[in-house]
């Protein structure tokens, strides 16, 4: 059996799975909220993580006893501080956070944003780690002075677990400091912002083993010392391992608070525009491509707990499914946190278009839905101009879960799309990437091979309608564009 555990932006899950891929033992515990003093600002105290994941470990090892390996995966590009001793210095600067436009506006104009596409395969976003650690350099130079180590958050759980500093390929690629073509750290950009490579973590491929569970591990979660871990992904990266994304032309369409096109590819893929990150897969020799949409699940969440407190979601939904597909003309663009693909713009603004008297809440709720799912869809829309085949489409997350936001899915993309018979998210990736370290399975494809299947396919039902709609969606941001710019 092989342990995954998933440190999330809500909170951190383990799971246990064994060789037919059965989840075994599941639990979860939550992380306090997102800290915010400022608009755009989101910060989380990693020793909380640790805390949560100590509490979610120690509960599925009481229940399973033993396990012969853990894989980590977590939300990514967060920026942990150490000193020397491994003490955390200040809060982690999260993926949502959004303070650091005018840093990526420095290093884009210090290095030049053709050559660090060059150099790391993308372009400088707020949302990548680099980003944060040089707002920490020139606003609190103090702070900086004394970081000793800089981790990702699934990366610091592995340090209390196992006393080693490392990072896997995958989640290194959302740090902007690595060379994602020749998978080893980006001297050159280290360099140029002014970042010691003696600070950066040892690096891994997703299934190697690259530490051991020390005994102050083992007395704070159950898992005997001595236990292998593997380096594990991102979380993208191990969702997409735990949905069978491997081969190009396999593509994943991931809602969870953020939203994630994702697509296999056999070597980097660079969109010269930088709409699309490029960064090393989870496997040894496979790379992705994904675009990302910041606000997807979160938008039904914001709309749930701002508008209809106490509403499940399952209560929302029927009441959006009585709605006509199109959502007589209801527009929701989903830019609540800024926005990545395809805009790559901080600013962006989330917007409802089209409300009329006869507008319902009903309306609002389906208008979000397919909102989200337009906004996925710009993502194909990349990967038709960037000839990335797609041939075949797994649905993951929140998305994957209920009936209408699937077939929503498929009518906006006009294609199938496949449901998983059991859809796990990222610790189920991790828990195979683990499995694959100890040799339970030749490689990380044979891995899925033998615990991955498809459920049902859905067809799309009103594509042309649906594709009509998109277009209108498109129109939005443009036109909205210039309202309430700072
Ligand atoms: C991926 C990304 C998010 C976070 C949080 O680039 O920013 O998916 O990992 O889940």
């Amino acid at each position: 059996m092989f342990l995954g555990v998933d440190v999330g932006t809500g909170g951190t899950r383990a799971v246990v799975v064994d060789r037919t891929g059965r989840v075994v033992a599941s639990e979860a515990a939550e992380h306090r909220a997102i800290h915010s003093s400022h608009v755009g600002w989101a910060e989380q105290d990693p020793e909380d993580w640790w805390r949560a994941a100590q509490a979610a470990i120690g509960s599925v090892m009481t229940q399973v006893g033993d396990v012969e390996a853990v894989g980590l995966t977590g939300q990514m590009h967060g920026c942990v501080m150490l000193d020397g001793d491994g003490q955390v210095l200040r809060p982690a600067l999260i993926w949502c956070d959004q303070r650091t436009q005018p840093e990526c506006d420095w290093l884009e104009a210090t290095i030049g944003r053709e050559k660090l596409i060059e150099l790391v395969s993308n372009p400088a976003l707020p949302n990548f780690t680099l980003t944060k650690l040089l707002w920490v350099k020139e606003h609190q130079p103090h702070i900086f002075a004394r970081i000793r180590h800089v981790l990702c958050p699934k990366d610091f759980v592995r340090l209390r677990l196992t006393g080693e500093y490392a990072m896997d390929m995958q989640e290194a690629s959302g740090t902007l400091l690595l060379d994602v073509s020749h998978r080893r750290w980006s001297t050159e950009v280290a360099e140029a912002a002014g970042i010691p490579l003696a600070w950066l973590p040892k690096l891994a491929e997703g299934p190697e083993i690259c530490a051991r569970i020390s005994s102050a591990g083992a007395e704070a979660t159950g898992i005997k010392a001595g236990t292998p871990v593997v380096a594990g992904a991102g979380d993208q990266g191990a969702g997409a391992v735990g949905m069978g994304v491997l081969q190009p032309g396999m593509v994943s369409a991931t809602i969870g608070t953020s939203g994630v096109v994702f697509a296999a590819t056999a070597e980097p893929t660079l969109d010269k525009l930088g709409r699309l990150h490029t960064f090393c897969h989870a496997a040894p020799g496979v790379w992705h491509v994904m675009g990302v949409t910041n606000g997807a699940g979160l938008s039904l969440r914001w709309l749930r707990d701002t508008f209809t407190p106490g509403l499940s979601y399952n209560e929302m939904t029927a009441e959006a499914a009585e709605v006509a597909p199109g959502s007589d003309g209801l527009i929701w663009t989903p830019y609540l946190f800024g926005e990545r693909t395809p805009h790559l713009d901080a600013q962006a603004r989330a917007a409802f278009v089209g409300i009329t008297a006869s507008t319902t809440r009903g309306h609002f709720v389906r208008a979000v839905m397919e909102g989200v799912a337009f906004s996925l869809r710009d993502t194909f829309t990349l990967f038709d101009d960037l000839k990335i085949p797609v041939t075949e489409i797994r649905l993951g997350g929140g998305g994957a879960r209920g009936a209408l936001w699937r077939q929503i899915q498929a009518d906006v993309y006009g294609r199938p799309v496949e449901r998983l018979e059991a859809e796990e998210g990222g610790a189920f990736g991790a828990a195979l990437l683990a499995g694959t370290g100890v040799a339970a399975w030749p490689d990380v494809a044979a891995a899925c091979a033998s615990t991955i299947r498809v459920a049902e396919v859905i067809e799309p039902r009103h594509a042309t309608q649906m594709d009509a709609a998109y277009r209108e969606y498109r129109k939005v941001y443009p036109a909205l564009r210039a309202i309430g710019r700072q």
